[in-house]
């Protein structure tokens, strides 16, 4: 029989756990609240004595989750896994909970606070008593001295009014190590206006992701840590592949925890060459929970976190793709050399000016450009209606560097496409241009991956 459940989206912290309780814990990825929060406790096995919530979880799901076990499992105690921050009164007048553990806490501090509880739980008649199991961790820590739980827990007869709950939380100070120095901090953006980049295209296949992972990667070299690159082509995002990194999270969670910025951070995958990046989501199922609005809501965020936000979009005017351009300082428009792909711009652009949508800088890429095709680059200004500003040719350097997963203008600066794609990172920002060394010394820290 188990006896504690966890609900997290910290593999770290599952394992630890896990590790410490073995089988008295079972375990719910916090990834099937994605589904609703009734599915996802229907399948808790037993009856769990207590639920520990956290971390990672936004105070919407855990304050539902802890409703929904409450209902279906009276007498449950819960126990919020998270920092101790600013808003953590919040968190206890909205969160039926019987008390707050710090992720960090220690083996011996998380052991002997659930014991307590426990015992109080199965002496205020809310619990069964535990059946032996044979595989009881060692009782340790049991005088360590954790004040938070006389004052959180209350036996119900002397259940105190509410807001003495609140006030007792300071004690959880006790149980907070000094966390640990995170390996980067994001420079401080203060005063400095954030260029929002949307890239955008009206058909697949044009050249948008090429265009949006070398732009950040070429933002980075002058803005290290300060530039941030969102996922948003819901339904065929592919940078986490393009840049070979493993992604379990994506804009899905990231837009649900639009007002919380440390959970945000918690989200961002960072990429050696020092920016950040939210991928796609998962799954097309993910991808329809996302509201436009809340998008728009996460990128209004990360513009207060980061010098750059950089976005690639879903192709054609969808909502999504209307709320990056709305909230869009640039707008970079890819297209090729292709009468359809040339007209699909025009159309587009007559759209965006319609709706007053056009963000206030515009540059027009036009990419993979060939000879021989009937069409010179001279053709494109008629069709669209304006000039191009960024021409990159066709070239077999753009698929070498997407099989290699690193961003075309480190895994070859000399090859044409990149030379092109630099120009228009200069085009955001004139003060990118890089030294040779820089060049060269990354290019080999790729090569020695
Ligand atoms: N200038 C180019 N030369 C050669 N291949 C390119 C060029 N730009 C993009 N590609 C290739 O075309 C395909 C589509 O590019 P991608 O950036 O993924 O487009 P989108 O994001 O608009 O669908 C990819 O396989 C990419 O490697
Ligand atoms: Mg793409």
């Amino acid at each position: 029989m188990t006896r504690y459940l966890l609900v997290s989206r910290s593999a770290e912290y599952e394992t630890r756990l896990r590790r410490l309780f073995r089988a008295r814990l079972q375990t719910l990825p916090g990834e099937y609240l994605t589904f609703g929060v009734d599915e996802a406790v229907d399948r808790v096995r037993d009856t769990p004595a207590i639920a520990l919530l956290g971390p990672l979880l936004t105070l919407r799901e855990t304050k539902t989750l802890s409703e929904t076990l409450a209902e279906r499992h009276p007498g449950i105690g819960v126990v919020v896994v998270r920092e101790q921050r600013a808003d953590l009164e919040d968190w206890v007048e909205e969160v039926g909970m019987h008390a707050v553990l710090s992720p960090e806490a220690t083996d011996a501090a998380t052991e002997s606070l659930l014991e307590r509880l426990d015992d109080w739980l199965v002496t205020a008649g809310r619990a069964e008593a535990p059946e032996p199991t044979g595989d009881e961790a060692d009782p340790q820590g049991e005088d360590a001295t954790i004040s938070l739980v006389d004052l959180l827990l209350k036996p119900e007869s002397a259940v105190e009014e509410p807001a003495a709950v609140a006030t007792s939380v300071d004690v959880v100070t006790e149980e907070v190590p000094e966390p640990a120095e995170p390996e980067w901090t994001l420079p401080d953006v203060g005063g400095v206006r954030t260029e929002v980049i949307a890239v955008a295209a009206p058909k697949g296949g044009q050249g948008k992701t090429t265009m949006a992972v070398n732009l950040a990667t070429g933002l980075a070299e002058v803005a290290p840590n300060s530039v941030v690159l969102i996922d948003a082509d819901l339904q065929f995002g592919d940078i986490a592949n393009v840049l070979d990194l493993e992604a379990t999270r994506g804009l899905a969670e990231a837009v649900d925890a639009a007002d919380d910025e440390v959970l945000i951070k918690t989200l961002l995958i960072r990429h050696h060459d020092d920016f950040f990046i939210i991928p796609a989501p998962r799954s097309p199922e993910l991808a329809d929970t996302i509201d436009p609005a809340r998008m728009g809501a996460l990128i209004n965020r990360l513009a207060t976190m980061f010098r750059y936000v950089v976005i690639d979009t879903t192709p054609g005017l969808g909502e999504h793709t209307l709320t990056a351009l709305e909230h869009a300082t640039d707008g970079v428009f890819v297209t090729s050399l292709t009468v359809a792909s040339l007209r699909a711009l025009r159309t587009e652009f007559e759209l965006l000016v319609t709706l007053g949508l056009l963000p206030q800088n515009r540059h027009i890429v036009l990419n993979a450009v060939e000879k021989n095709t009937g069409l010179v680059v001279a053709d494109a200004e008629p069709i669209i209606g304006a000039a191009p500003d960024v021409i990159v040719p066709r070239s077999s350097g753009v698929l070498l560097a997407a099989n290699a997963g690193v961003p075309l203008i480190h895994n070859d600066p000399r090859d044409p496409a990149a030379k092109a794609v630099r120009i228009l990172v200069q085009r955001i920002d004139p003060d990118a241009y890089p030294t040779r060394r820089r060049i060269h010394r990354r290019s080999r820290s790729h090569e020695s991956q």
